[in-house]
């Protein structure tokens, strides 16, 4: 078995807390599964700053860059709150996407059965729910030029941002949710603002454009569906999905409000990935959808789950260990099942556990599988 090298970038605030459960886990695939991952260890954001003056040295972003895959915790706290904008911890998480050019971010919204009463949804609306959204990250109006605050006539403002889309932007990321459809339930949702955007009108055609050229997405079903539509569905029936796939901006929406049908920020992990390079590698970085959570950081009540989570998407996405993440993700399944909680998805007659209890417990389901 080919070693796989990857990068931990643990951060701030919980960071270090819920990596090191990701580090039990990674040492027990190692040892019990012979997987051979090697992973070192780096500052990142309000650490490295402390340590470095930046949120991310070259030599670290380098090592990134060559890593099959980083995993990272959380950056930023209120430690960091006067430091220099440009020098600010969340700059690394930019600085990282941009680089390694993550322009696909993957969110799923899966709802566990055993925290099915989490939900500000009914239980029938969002038991089973598994969906993906697929989140085009370094295009669009976050980035499209002209942008600024300019004066105007009068003593006014005008404050200008570009929402700008290429057929490639848009091609790129749509046969990542195709080839992700694939390997699901063979659906994909577009969503847009065709009805009033040219450049959404573009990315609708473009969209279906690439399905119509592929004969092996043919067993996909494809729909399109206007964004803010798209936002009433999620809440009213969204099991009705398999794979969202849409622009920067509404991604940043629909995966948000998705991400809460689920109930708790503790339970989600993200990946973002890159086209493959002439080598033929693909870049990627692995992370819980929270932050650093300052106000419980130190307490060891973080739920590590979103990070150990992260790491199942790694082992699926880059390392090609299937089965073992599946493996992993079962045992979350078991623990859940067993009632053991941590703060953040407290409920009555539950136990309540801590960050490593809770990583223990993980480690303990794994073991009953060996
Ligand atoms: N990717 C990232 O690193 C990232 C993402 C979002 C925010 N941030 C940064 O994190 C800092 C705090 O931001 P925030 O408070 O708005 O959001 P947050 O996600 O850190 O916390 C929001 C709430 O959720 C709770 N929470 C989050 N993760 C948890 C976990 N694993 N277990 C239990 N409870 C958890 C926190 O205690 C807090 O009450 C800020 O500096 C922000 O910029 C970083």
């Amino acid at each position: 078995m080919t070693k796989k090298n990857i990068l931990l970038l643990a951060g701030d605030g919980i960071g270090p807390e819920i990596m090191l459960e990701a580090k039990k886990i990674i040492d027990w695939f190692n040892k019990n599964k012979k997987l051979d991952i090697d992973y070192s260890e780096e500052l990142v954001g309000g650490a490295s700053y402390d340590e470095n003056e930046t949120p991310l040295t070259d030599q670290v972003l380098y090592k990134a860059m060559d890593s099959d895959a980083v995993l990272l915790g959380a950056v930023g706290g209120p430690k960091w709150d006067t430091v220099d904008f440009a020098k600010k911890p969340e700059r690394a998480l930019l600085r990282l996407r941009k680089e390694m050019r993550l322009f696909a971010n993957l969110r799923p919204a899966i709802c566990f059965e055993e925290l099915v009463s989490a939900s500000s949804l009914k239980p029938e609306v969002i038991s089973g729910l598994d969906i993906l959204i697929v989140r085009e990250l370094t295009g669009g109006i976050y980035f499209g030029e002209p942008r600024g605050i300019e004066p105007i006539e009068n003593g006014e403002r005008r404050g200008v941002n570009t929402h700008v889309y290429t057929s490639k932007e848009i091609r790129r990321v749509a046969k990542v949710a195709f080839d992700l459809a694939l390997k699901r339930n063979k659906k994909v949702t577009s969503a847009d603002k065709s009805n009033v955007m040219e450049a959404g009108l573009l990315w609708k055609e473009e969209v279906q454009a690439l399905y119509d050229e592929h004969a092996m997405y043919k067993s996909i079903s494809l729909n399109h569906m206007l964004a803010d539509n798209c936002a009433m569905q999620l809440v009213r029936n969204p099991k009705q999905f398999d794979v969202i796939v849409t622009d920067n901006l509404f991604g940043d929406m629909l995966s948000d409000e998705a991400a809460m049908l689920t109930g708790s920020l503790g339970m989600l992990p993200s990946a973002s990935l890159s086209e493959k390079d002439k080598h033929g590698r693909t870049r990627s970085m692995y992370e819980p959808c929270h932050g650093s959570a300052p106000d419980i950081a130190g307490k060891g009540i973080a739920n590590p789950i979103a990070m150990i989570l992260s790491f199942a998407m790694a082992l699926k996405y880059s390392l090609n260990f299937d089965q073992e993440a599946e493996l992993l993700e079962s045992a979350i399944k078991l623990v859940l099942k067993d009632g053991l909680r941590t703060a953040d998805i407290t409920e009555k007659g539950k136990q309540n556990v801590s960050t490593t209890q809770m990583g223990d417990a993980v480690i303990a389901k794994l073991e009953l599988k060996k």
